[in-house]
């Protein structure tokens, strides 16, 4: 039973202290926005003035800039960022504008300089920032390059190997904004994985569209039914302070709409096998799978000296504890890799956004470790970090095929896009399923200023 005053706990018997232990929850009304922040814009311009600037966005991953020189860029909107890697081994951020006539520095979307070269004119900038040399110099007035313009710095920390930046410089220390209590990002140990894929999609709807169709398994039984025989579509919804959340779906486990909970089914066999069990010497009941799933997974990290499983409880072996990062990131966290998922809105039209899919993996040298399935890598995918893909850009027009489950989510959210200016439709109605959804437009609605 999901009783709205009786949520679902995945682990009843968890304890306070322990990061799966359910929140205690917040009220957030029952009030349904006005469909129109899906489609006005007037709504976009509200956020693109008090929301993309004033919180810090997440723009990048450590792992793709290890070495000095190094640079990855984060395009949201019109603003494009450069990140950098110091010789000192800290990252910068700056605008990727050239001081001189506004080229872009870096024309890439990652690489590896000495120093940043403008193609338009040559002018020369540090990995600091600083600028190191102006061509034909002595063919301005000095007055106009009095003040020695280097690259326009931009707001940049990180944590657990996730860079973020913050445009208008204003927002609270990362630390403090992220709601998130100590540990729960950082013992992924997500500095030690590599993004193996970067998709990156267009699709037909508003990002925050995109957002509340992921914040929610309320659906899954019916918009991917597939899922049913691996996965609960009851999960447990936690809220955090500043927007942030996490719902946990158990995995291995089959969904309590299916009947049989004893037969092990050929899906849950393929589970046990890619946590390196024998699934024929198995004896138990599909109930037990996913308790088996976790025990082998903790003995194969024993033996493998993966000393971070330490600090992970027996759930999160199995489970997605699948975070959302306000305002527009939710990330899968498994401790074999996280699946990223960035919505990022488009810069001039609220009904389309780019749906961002990162998927990243630690690579373990053992012939008995998998990657596991759910990551639907490509067979020729380099899983050991030695190249860092480049990302598949698939526009509007263009259909990529992000799997079965992500292919259903595309027409869905273009079903929703449209219906969201119906006269017929006057707003969400959120069931207690859906409290991740209505804890995110709620802070979207403090950020932006909106009163209720
Ligand atoms: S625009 Fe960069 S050197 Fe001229
Ligand atoms: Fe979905």
């Amino acid at each position: 039973m999901y009783a709205y005053d009786k949520p679902y706990v995945v682990n009843p018997e968890a304890s306070h202290e322990s990061l799966e232990a359910k929140r205690p929850l917040l009220d957030n009304g029952l009030d349904s926005p006005h469909p129109e922040r899906y489609y006005s814009p007037e709504f976009m311009k509200l956020e693109w003035r008090k929301l993309w600037p004033t919180v810090w966005l997440l723009a990048g991953v450590t792992s793709d800039i290890k070495e000095e020189g190094d640079y990855t860029v984060f395009d949201v909107g019109h603003e494009s960022i450069v990140l950098v890697r110091q010789k000192a081994g800290d990252i910068r951020a700056f605008h990727n504008v050239c001081p001189h006539r506004g080229n872009k520095i870096a024309l890439n979307d990652s690489g590896s300089v000495d120093r940043f070269t403008c193609a338009f004119h040559a002018w020369q900038f540090c990995l600091d920032g600083k600028l190191e040399c102006i061509t034909d110099e002595e063919s301005f007035h000095p007055s106009v390059i009095a003040h020695r313009p280097g690259l326009s710095e931009v707001r940049c920390d990180s944590i657990g190997g996730l860079i973020f930046v913050n445009l208008d410089g204003k927002a609270p220390p990362l630390k403090e904004w992220i709601g998130l209590p100590a540990g729960y990002l950082e013992n992924y140990e997500v500095d030690k994985m590599n993004v193996v894929r970067h998709v990156r999609t267009e699709w037909h709807g508003n990002w925050k569209v995109g957002v509340d169709a992921f914040y929610e398994t309320y659906h899954l039984p019916h918009i991917h039914p597939q899922t049913q025989g691996v996965m609960e579509d009851y999960s447990q919804y936690d809220l955090y302070p500043n927007g942030f959340s996490r719902m946990i779906v158990p995995i291995c486990t089959k969904s309590h709409r299916i009947e049989d909970q004893d037969t092990v089914s050929p899906d849950l066999m393929y589970m046990m096998q890619e946590a390196g069990m024998d699934p024929s010497a198995y004896q138990g009941t599909a109930r037990g799978v996913r308790a088996a799933v976790q025990q082998a997974k903790r003995a194969r990290a024993e033996r493998l000296g993966l000393t971070h499983y330490e600090k992970f409880e027996d759930g999160q072996l199995t489970d997605s504890w699948a975070t959302g990062l306000f305002p527009n990131v939710q990330i899968g966290m498994h401790p074999e890799g996280v699946f990223i998922m960035r919505f990022l809105p488009h810069p001039t039209e609220p009904e389309r956004f780019y749906y961002d899919n990162i998927t990243m993996f630690r690579h373990v040298d053992d012939k008995d470790y998998f990657v596991p399935g759910w990551m639907g890598l490509p067979k020729d995918t380099d899983i050991t970090g030695a190249t860092r893909p480049a990302i598949e850009n698939y526009d509007i027009n263009q259909r990529a095929d992000l799997g079965p489950v992500l292919n259903q989510d595309v027409e869905l959210v273009s079903a929703v896009q449209r219906a969201s200016k119906s006269s017929g439709f006057k707003g969400p109605l959120w069931g207690e399923q859906e409290v991740r959804v209505r804890h995110f437009h709620r802070e979207l609605d403090r950020v932006l200023g909106i009163k209720k």
